[in-house]
């Protein structure tokens, strides 16, 4: 089996994209018809041309705009299945879905909505898939603590749905300090905690992420790599980076694949994993994303099954299931 035969080949476990991210250009156009609802673009090329980011808000400014056609739970339920299949065709057999309640609370859909119809999608995927997932929930980070502690109120009644509470959104300016109290609130609830950290923010930001909000997994953290005395304590800890190579990418995060740093952190014993964040604007899915970083950085077939075996340990699933897409991982 060559390289990218053994991409296609590997379990994977998605723990890094954000479900609003998946939303692919001819489903928000059939979305906004049958809503009634007006986009700024004629066409499908039309909203692909759109997709030219400089950094990370001219990013979100797009993206919060196209979530907006989402109104009703079978919004929310086709969107997600129509991830969910790209999962399917990818090989990726468990995910870890972010969703940002606020962008579609602000705007007057209630947090039912949303969250039934990404869940209904999850539980068809797993009879009809076999695809495993957990819901994780994001606070948007340029909104404010008062705005973040309602948001967890609302997701109260949804505990044993949703496992775990991240955050997302603008990072520089809005430090992982700001949301310490709520954070703590949401670890006493029981929910396991992740939070985006040194994407374009500096180490700081992440080592705020370890110590005031102690979180379970960084997202992204490619910044890390600024500070040796926080990569020493990440290889030791086995501190989960989730990182996102067409992100960095189309974010100029890095100016070229070439440069990216994802081969350097795992040659230095971090735990990174690979993930799509925003697949539909920044151009892949998981398997475009491995297949990205192979061409690149000319990853073996060992640094292929590490990343891969990484995003089981990394995820949130049982120990018992970790162990056993290990194992095949192993073998192949
Ligand atoms: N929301 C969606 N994608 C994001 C990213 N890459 N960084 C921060 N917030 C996001
Ligand atoms: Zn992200």
């Amino acid at each position: 089996m060559n390289q990218l035969e053994l991409i296609r080949a590997l379990p994977k476990a998605e723990l890094h994209v954000h479900i609003e991210g998946t939303f692919e250009p001819e489903l928000m156009f059939a979305i906004a018809q049958r809503n009634n609802i007006e986009i700024p673009y004629k066409s499908v090329a039309e909203v692909k041309q759109a997709y030219n980011f400089q950094n990370l808000q001219s990013f979100l400014d797009i993206y919060y705009a196209g979530a907006k056609v989402l109104i009703h739970e079978q919004d929310f339920y086709d969107l997600t299945w129509a991830y969910l299949e790209k999962c399917h065709e990818d090989h990726v057999v468990h995910t870890e879905i972010f969703f940002d309640p606020q962008t579609h609370t602000d705007r007057g859909i209630a947090f039912k909505t949303v969250l039934d119809g990404i869940l209904r999608a999850c539980q068809d995927a797993k009879e009809k898939l076999s695809i495993s997932s957990h819901l994780i929930m994001c606070f948007l980070r340029h909104l404010s603590e008062e705005e973040a502690f309602k948001t967890l109120e609302q997701a109260l009644p949804y505990k044993d749905q949703i496992i775990g509470i991240g955050l997302d959104s603008s990072e520089v300016g809005n430090p992982p300090a700001k949301f310490e109290r709520v954070f703590a609130k949401a670890r006493e609830a029981g929910f396991l905690i992740v939070a985006h950290a040194g994407e374009e923010g500096p180490a700081e930001y992440v080592w705020q992420a370890l110590d005031l909000l102690k979180v379970n997994r960084i997202d992204h953290g490619v910044s890390s790599e600024q500070d040796p005395v926080l990569m020493q304590r990440l290889a030791k800890e086995r501190m989960p980076l989730t990182v996102c190579p067409l992100s960095n990418l189309k974010l100029c995060v890095v100016d070229d694949m070439q440069q990216h740093n994802i081969k350097r952190l795992l040659e230095q014993g971090l735990c990174v994993t690979v993930n799509s964040d925003d697949p539909s604007y920044f151009g892949g899915y998981m398997n475009d994303n491995f297949v990205a970083i192979y061409n690149a950085l000319n990853l073996s077939a060992d640094d292929l099954k590490k990343l891969a075996i990484n995003s089981f340990e990394a995820s949130f699933i049982d120990e018992k299931e970790k162990k056993k897409w290990i194992d095949q991982i192993n073998a192949l």
